[in-house]
């Protein structure tokens, strides 16, 4: 073989290693989930966990059952960070008018956090709320899909917080830690 083939076969090589690279996709593991409730005559969680179907099906629950109904006036605020040791930290803050966005999003940092769960909601439209809150088995490929279309974040330890405040009182925290591998 001349020097020529010889040259072209290691480009190949190395290009068809970084493709490699590049083609793995990213994983999303959901760690752990908190559901915190701060008002138990508003509200109670009869259901908050994650689950393993299998290797690749791994998916989270939520069913709040809502005391004082019908619900007329609600914000949730929703933190997204990542764990890091002193590094710029990526971070997203945001209050969102539960009775106005959640049946339509006013903006992309809202788009984004409703798109993460709500298609698997019962929580997607506009105020009177007079049922029990459910997520149905929100699996986590759905999740880094929502995820990857927003940004590409990096990989790390992601920490999601979410603040439901029902007439200006916090009445429940609901914190996701999940691994982007
Ligand atoms: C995992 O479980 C889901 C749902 O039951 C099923 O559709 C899928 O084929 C399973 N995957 C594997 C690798 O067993
Ligand atoms: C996020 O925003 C809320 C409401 O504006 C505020 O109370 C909270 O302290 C903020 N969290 C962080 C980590 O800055
Ligand atoms: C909201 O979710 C429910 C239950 O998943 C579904 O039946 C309904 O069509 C959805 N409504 C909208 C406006 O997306």
């Amino acid at each position: 073989m001349n020097p020529k083939c010889i040259g072209m076969m290691w480009m190949c090589c190395i290009i068809l290693f970084l493709f490699d690279i590049c083609a793995v996709a990213s994983r999303l593991e959901f760690k752990n989930i908190k559901c915190t409730n701060l008002d138990r005559k508003f509200s109670e969680f009869e259901e908050c966990y994650l689950k393993a179907q299998n290797r690749t099906y791994k998916y989270m629950s939520i069913k709040v059952i809502l005391h004082q109904k019908p619900v007329t006036q609600f914000k949730v605020n929703f933190e997204l960070y990542k764990r890091s040791n002193g590094l710029q930290p990526i971070s997203y803050n945001t209050t969102l008018d539960g009775c106005k966005e959640f049946s339509s999003a006013r903006n992309p940092v809202t788009t984004f956090f409703l798109g993460l769960f709500q298609t698997y909601s019962n929580i997607n439209h506009s105020c009177p709320y007079n049922h029990d809150l459910i997520l149905h088995k929100l699996p986590t490929n759905f999740v880094l899909q929502q995820f990857s279309t927003f940004l590409p974040f990096p990989p790390g330890d992601y920490v999601l917080s979410s603040n439901w405040i029902a007439y200006g009182i916090n009445r429940a925290n609901v914190r996701v830690h999940a691994t982007l591998i």
